[in-house]
């Protein structure tokens, strides 16, 4: 019997040789940072592409360079005026670094950018993808990229899990793209790597029938090129809970004012268990309603009511309704911030939105 041997299919050629190829036809050619070996230009568009894109950045580049010829230019020109052409650019870090550099590699580096990546990466605003992108754009140096694009580009391509801002993702996305470097014409590669990030495999709807990777790519391969990168973890939002009190007597109802600080700060609110006592775990729920509730009144009877939650932006509210009716009222001094008010007209209080919500949604139950 003949064994089916499943196959990944044939690569007979490298990532880097496929990619390069690639951006040979169908990448970008006539950005206007391309076709240049001028260190002080590229270096000006890798900052300014840092966080912008390429249409937003064309208009910003020409101006800035018209007023800038070179390094030495923009090391001599007053803050103020770089700041005027970066204006409308945003991330305003990257423009006061950018002059700050210009001035160090005139002070200190005789006006020359370095063709050493690690040199590079020690100046202001450099950090270790934009030195490479610098050094393999000027000096055609074998040096590994990687921002945001191109790490999108390794997790489908690789079918690389985890959230690429993780320590150890990155590192084994650094990993791959220095494994991945080829010996020759590291510009087109490094150019065909952002290419490809930019036009083909973008985060939304990646153009996969016209990747040159496609019969490589490991998301695509198992449908999941929209799940790849995976997405930054969002933070567990932390769920608190609390025991709300409607506590009811001969037509009113128990209210807490709340002090101007804090959560609900000056709202009229419903007494809260943990708020009127530290709570003791080891009695029952009984007595500890009638243990907080005794400045106000002997208890009668307690019903539990549904419960439900409310979202903070912060945290979830998990509110646990009691709805106690007293058999008589103490007139002996309860707490100044506790106040008896008619249940017909605690609608028009300034109550919190889930208070609200539990007394509207009680209505015509309680006014009893
Ligand atoms: N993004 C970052 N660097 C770029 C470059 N040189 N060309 C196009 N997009 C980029």
């Amino acid at each position: 019997m003949k064994r089916i041997v499943k196959k990944s299919p044939p690569q007979d050629t490298s990532f880097a040789e496929a990619l390069i190829s690639w951006q040979k036809q169908h990448g970008r050619h006539k950005l206007p940072w391309q076709r240049t070996r001028d260190a002080y230009r590229i270096w000006l568009s890798e900052i300014m592409l840092q966080q912008t894109q390429v249409a937003t950045v064309i208009p910003y580049y020409a101006r800035f360079l018209e007023r800038f010829p070179d390094v030495a230019a923009l090391a001599a020109a007053p803050t103020e005026e770089v700041m005027a052409h970066w204006s409308g650019l945003g991330y305003y870090t990257r423009a006061r670094n950018l002059h700050r550099c210009a001035q160090q590699i005139i002070a200190q580096h005789a006006g020359i950018f370095s063709q050493d990546p690690e040199a590079l990466a020690s100046l202001p605003g450099i950090g270790k993808s934009t030195a490479a992108a610098i050094a393999a754009f000027a000096y055609g140096a074998r040096a590994a990229i990687l921002d945001g694009n191109v790490k999108r580009v390794f997790c489908r391509v690789f079918g690389i899990e985890g959230f690429p801002g993780q320590v150890a993702v990155e590192r084994d996305l650094w990993q791959r793209a220095e494994a991945l470097l080829p010996a020759q014409e590291i510009e087109a590669y490094t150019q065909g790597l952002m290419d490809l990030g930019a036009t083909l495999c973008t985060r939304t709807r990646p153009a996969c029938e016209r990747c040159p990777m496609q019969s490589r790519c490991i998301a695509h391969a198992a449908g999941r090129a929209a799940e790849l990168p995976a997405r930054k973890p969002k933070k567990a939002i932390p769920e608190k809970s609390t025991v709300m009190l409607v506590v009811v007597h001969a037509g009113e109802i128990l209210m807490e004012q709340r002090l101007p600080q804090g959560i609900w700060g000056g709202l009229l609110s419903l007494p809260e268990l943990n708020r009127l006592s530290s709570g003791d775990s080891d009695v029952g729920l009984h007595e500890q309603l009638a243990l907080a509730l005794s400045a106000f009144g002997d208890i009668d009877d307690i019903k539990m009511l549904n419960g439900f939650v409310h979202g903070f932006t912060h945290y979830r509210l998990s509110v646990i309704p009691v709805h106690i009716t007293l058999r008589q009222r103490h007139l002996m001094a309860a707490p100044p911030d506790y106040q008896w008010r008619a249940l017909a007209q605690i609608s028009e209080a300034a109550l919190p939105s889930p208070v609200r919500k539990l007394l509207v949604t009680l209505g015509a139950t309680m006014v009893s």
